[in-house]
């Protein structure tokens, strides 16, 4: 079963502070981007990219693009001003593909297990997320003070990729769109129209690299993976 990727990649990477859009930071000599895009170019399931990038950066991400020789790359477009806008130009590139997966660009340990998990949970259910248990206690609070303690038996904290069927989420996105509803996640998006979407066990190394604290885990992870065979 093949399935397309969107990437939104049009962030300005304010929290990691670092003067620039955090794609371009190397992380283990490569850019971050280019870590995120080299998974999918390996997974033979994968028929396509489509990036979603500032306008500014097209050139740069189009010349990277080049230079590590990811060839699954069929169209660049321009994002917008917040990640959903991005993820919604993304989606109106792709034609035929049923299974479309999201992810984000600044996710770059994503393992190829979960992916696969997640088109087939897709394919099965209409629609699949990777997420993982919460570790840490959760409390509601009000102010300086705690409201409540959540019972975390139920709660999960959701990872990108984000798996459905092109047709539904294009859908989804359109709807969102036209009642200015912004969701903070694509699922959520189907969760408003009450579509169903499962979620598939992800992994506690898929972070999300967004503060500068976050390039020593990306270190930590590349070593810890770099003595593992493939
Ligand atoms: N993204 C996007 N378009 C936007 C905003 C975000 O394509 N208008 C992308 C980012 O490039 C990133 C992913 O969505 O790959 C997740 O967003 P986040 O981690 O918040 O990245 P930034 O928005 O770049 O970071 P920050 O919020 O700290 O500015
Ligand atoms: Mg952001």
């Amino acid at each position: 079963l093949k399935y397309h990727v969107v990437i939104p990649a049009a962030g300005q990477g304010k929290r990691m502070n670092a003067g620039k859009n955090k794609q371009f930071l190397l992380i283990d000599q490569v850019p971050l981007l280019i870590h995120t895009l080299r998974v999918f170019e390996e997974d033979l399931l994968c028929s396509g990219i489509v990036l979603a990038v500032n306008e500014m950066e097209i050139e740069e991400i189009e010349t990277l693009v080049k230079e590590y020789r990811i060839t699954k790359v069929k169209n660049i477009v321009k994002g917008g001003k917040e990640r959903q806008q991005s993820v919604n130009e993304g989606l109106k590139a792709i034609h035929g593909n049923p299974v479309v997966l999201i992810h984000d660009g600044a996710r770059p340990f994503i393992r190829r297990e979960i992916i696969r998990e997640l088109v087939q949970t897709t394919d099965a259910n209409g629609a699949a997320v990777a997420g993982v248990p919460v570790k840490d206690t959760i409390k509601q609070v009000q102010g300086q003070e705690i409201v409540a303690t959540v019972d975390r038996s139920s709660l999960w904290s959701i990872q990108t990729p984000q798996a459905f069927h092109l047709e539904e989420i294009s859908y989804a996105h359109q709807m969102a769109e036209k009642q200015g509803f912004l969701g903070t996640d694509d699922a959520s998006l189907m969760e408003k129209l009450n579509r169903p979407v499962a979620i598939v066990q992800g992994d506690y190394e898929n972070i999300k690299i967004t503060t500068p604290e976050d390039l020593l885990f990306a270190e930590a992870i590349i070593k810890k993976r770099k003595g593992e065979v493939d």
